[in-house]
């Protein structure tokens, strides 16, 4: 025959292992099923209510019944987690390694370029990426309607054009800062030469300028060698006496810095309408050294001994008088060419599409 007291030990016993079971993280499933299920703990003591004498019954019970609400509240106050699915939890395990990105590897060719051009007292600038037409077209050179903005396959952004619609285009006019212009027609920036102008502007259109545009073009192009969005540099030098000359000494000291020593640049006609005269510029292939050729074969790399990577040319009398500069007293030297195109002509680079750097494939990006 049990007692009151017996029945009372039990209890303080079951109290105290359910402390110890939650202390040594017992999951909440497995502590209801040893406490609370059909043959837990809780059940096992009830069975003692009917050894009691008949006039302890009414306080066991009430004893019993306090019992089960506290080892309901206790168990209840268990946070639910993993460990409710498994049987344990092994602390010893290694963790889980976070990948660890790098930068994009047109970043780091930006920065390296950007680099290059400080170390001869260029300044590196950003200019917007959607702009007024007029730093885009007109201040270049390019009136409303000219045939040559059609080879920049321009994205417009519609946006109202609020420009004064009274006031005549007047080519000859040095148009610096020609308030009734801007607020013209908005477009997603073709070339980096928005630049151009507006570097003249920051400066108050006071010589020298030595500046570095690296930012995002857009053009409704979309092939293995043309996205949609890609990014140029932008040089644009403008001083007293600057002639040709410095700028193939520019291009030839950005091909060996980037491209490494015996690196050749060469300039050959073209036309811009904001650079007179202009120029494609090219640099000598590493594979064949500028000759074309391997082993008496064609070379397959380059196919003629040079890779075209973008345009340059001497500043145009009027894209220095839309910026507030007398072309009679100063000259100047701009060159605009494609990061990405820059980049795959490094040695060891074999990319023949560049919409890959823009894929987010981490098979490709990682390589870098
Ligand atoms: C221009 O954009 C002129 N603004 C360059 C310039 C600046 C000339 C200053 C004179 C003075 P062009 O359209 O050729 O020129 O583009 C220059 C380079 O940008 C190209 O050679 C190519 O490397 C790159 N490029 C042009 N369009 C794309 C495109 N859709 N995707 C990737 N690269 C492009």
């Amino acid at each position: 025959m049990s007692t009151i007291i017996d029945l009372q030990t039990k209890i303080r016993k079951i109290q105290t292992q359910l402390a110890t079971d939650i202390d040594n993280l017992a999951s909440q499933q497995e502590l209801t099923i040893s406490y609370l299920g059909k043959k837990g703990l809780f059940n096992q003591v009830a069975q003692m209510l009917r050894e009691l004498p008949n006039e302890e019954k009414k306080t066991a019970g009430q004893l019993l019944n306090q019992l089960k609400e506290e080892l309901s509240a206790k168990i209840a106050t268990v946070t639910i987690s993993e460990s409710d699915n498994q049987s344990w939890i092994d602390l010893s395990a290694p963790g889980i390694q976070p990948k660890v990105g790098h930068m994009h590897p047109i970043s780091q060719a930006m920065r390296d370029i950007t680099h290059i051009f400080e170390q001869i007292g260029f300044t590196r600038v950003r200019y917007p990426e959607v702009d007024w037409d007029w730093y885009v077209f007109e201040s270049l050179n390019m009136p409303p309607d000219h045939p040559a903005r059609d080879e920049w396959e321009t994205f417009f952004v519609d946006a109202p054009d609020t420009t004064d619609k009274n006031v005549a285009y007047d080519a000859s006019e040095p148009r610096g800062r020609h308030p009734s212009l801007i607020g013209g027609k908005m477009v997603m920036t073709t070339h980096t030469s928005n630049g151009q102008v507006r570097e003249m502007e920051r400066l108050n259109s006071t010589p020298p300028i030595r500046m570095i545009n690296i930012g995002r073009c857009y053009r409704r192009q979309q092939d293995a060698t043309h996205t949609q969005m890609f990014h140029q540099f932008e040089g644009l030098v403008v001083d007293e006496g600057i002639n040709i000359q410095h700028l193939k000494g520019t291009l030839d000291y950005f091909a060996e810095q980037f491209y490494g020593p015996g690196t050749k640049s060469r300039i050959r006609p073209f036309h811009f309408q904001f650079t007179e005269p202009s120029f494609e510029v090219d640099f000598s292939c590493h594979i064949c050294g500028g000759t074309g050729l391997i082993d008496g074969n064609r070379c397959k790399f380059c196919k003629s001994g040079w890779h075209e990577v973008g345009g340059a040319g001497m500043v145009h009398p009027n894209v220095l008088k839309a910026g507030g500069i007398d072309p009679e007293i100063y000259t100047g030297f701009a060159f605009g060419w494609g990061v990405e195109r820059t980049y795959t002509l490094k040695e060891g680079l074999n990319i023949d599409d560049i919409r890959l750097f823009y894929s987010g494939d981490l098979r490709f990006l990682e390589q870098f």
